[in-house]
């Protein structure tokens, strides 16, 4: 089989077409034929170099967290899936031993890791990990779903969102922050959010932006969101300066949930604006598999229509990642088979 792997941490360029043997499932494994894989930044920050966590030694790497596909074979034990099933997985790892793996919910497990390996013709994953699709929810659509659309679900969950809610949302154009627009909506709150692009913005007025902020300034930002009104919760992708900004427009006990640093690694924070006002900040990494399930409900039922921006072939992964470099792109970037 083929596999789009990462042979330099140097960025785009270094992602190379590589045969690899097509893996046999293990006990309790399951090997799918991917149909279409779709590429997160936390991608592109391992191929640039930039995720201090992989290093040359781990050469070639097959990244890709996101697949979805057909089973091909299933491993002893197997009972969930069958081959021929149409799967998306959902790239949680968990140890199932620890207090939050008992009680929930899972994301908090204290060995929390991510499938690697979606950027191949065929992936070996935990068979229990899959959860199976609808005829109507095509392989693109369901690989578009597991990071982005589970990030963003569980995040407004954290944020208790709901109808007449305004949610703030900094970097309203790219996998998350797409995700958090149009989920919101089908939460009925409205939205505000940014991005340094007008040509972007004019596309997320279809995509169900509310009100669009075309600036990158601080005090801009701030004084447009004040004209759109308070908002109940904020979304935030970006940390660095966005964390500030984002903690100064929230309403007097509103929440922002933070899941990035794209645009920092550190924020300064106001701190007494944020205990007078019992303002929460809450800290929040991807989501359950009962979120991706809900995800591939709302598909399903024509609820939700994930934007996908471009689909490339897998020998062209590389530019893929180019076009989430180059911050080209509207949503999700997904790869073919
Ligand atoms: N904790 C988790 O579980 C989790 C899960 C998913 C994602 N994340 C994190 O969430 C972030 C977004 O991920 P993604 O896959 O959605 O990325 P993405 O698609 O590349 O995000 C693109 C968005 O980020 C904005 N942006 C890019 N670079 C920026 C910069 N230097 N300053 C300000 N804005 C910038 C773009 O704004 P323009 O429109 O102006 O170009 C665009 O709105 C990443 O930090 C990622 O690691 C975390
Ligand atoms: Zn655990």
């Amino acid at each position: 089989m083929r596999v789009a792997a990462f042979t330099d941490l140097t960025g785009p360029d270094g992602v190379s077409i590589l045969d690899r043997p097509t893996p046999e499932p293990g006990p309790g494994e399951a090997v799918v034929d991917v149909e279409a894989a779709s590429i997160n930044r936390h991608d592109l920050w391992i191929l640039e170099g930039a995720d201090t966590r992989y290093d040359d030694d781990d050469l070639p790497f097959v990244s890709g967290l996101d697949l979805a596909g057909e089973v091909r074979s299933v491993g002893d034990g197997v009972t969930g899936v069958s081959p021929g099933d149409r799967v998306v997985l959902c790239p949680n790892q968990t140890c199932g031993a620890c207090q939050f793996c008992y009680e929930g919910p899972e994301n908090l497990c204290e060995s929390f890791t991510l499938f690697h390996g979606g950027l191949a013709e065929a992936a070996l994953v935990d068979a229990s990990r899959l959860v199976t699709l609808p005829e109507n929810v095509s392989m693109t659509h369901a690989a578009a779903l597991p990071t982005a659309y589970m990030t963003a679900y569980h995040m407004l969950r954290r944020a208790d969102v709901g109808p007449t809610d305004l949610v703030f949302v900094p970097g309203a154009t790219g996998g998350v922050g797409v995700a958090s627009i149009q989920l919101a909506g089908v939460l009925g709150a409205e939205t505000v959010g940014t991005s340094s692009s007008q040509a972007k913005l004019d596309r997320m007025e279809d995509i169900g932006l509310d009100h669009a902020i075309h600036s990158t300034d601080p005090d801009e930002i701030e004084s447009a969101v004040r004209d759109v009104g308070t908002p109940d919760a904020v979304l935030n992708h970006l940390g660095g300066e966005y964390t500030q900004l984002g903690l100064g427009v929230l309403r007097r006990g509103g929440r922002m949930v933070v899941c990035g640093g794209t645009a920092g690694r550190y924020s300064e924070v106001d701190v007494p604006g944020l205990f007078l006002k019992h303002k929460q900040l809450i800290g929040s990494t991807m989501g359950t598999q009962p979120d991706l399930e809900t995800l591939v409900d709302l598909v399903a039922d024509g609820s939700l229509v994930p934007e996908i921006d471009e689909i490339y072939p897998l020998e062209e992964t590389g530019a893929a990642f180019e076009a989430m470099q180059n911050r080209d792109s509207v949503g999700k970037l997904v790869v073919t088979t």
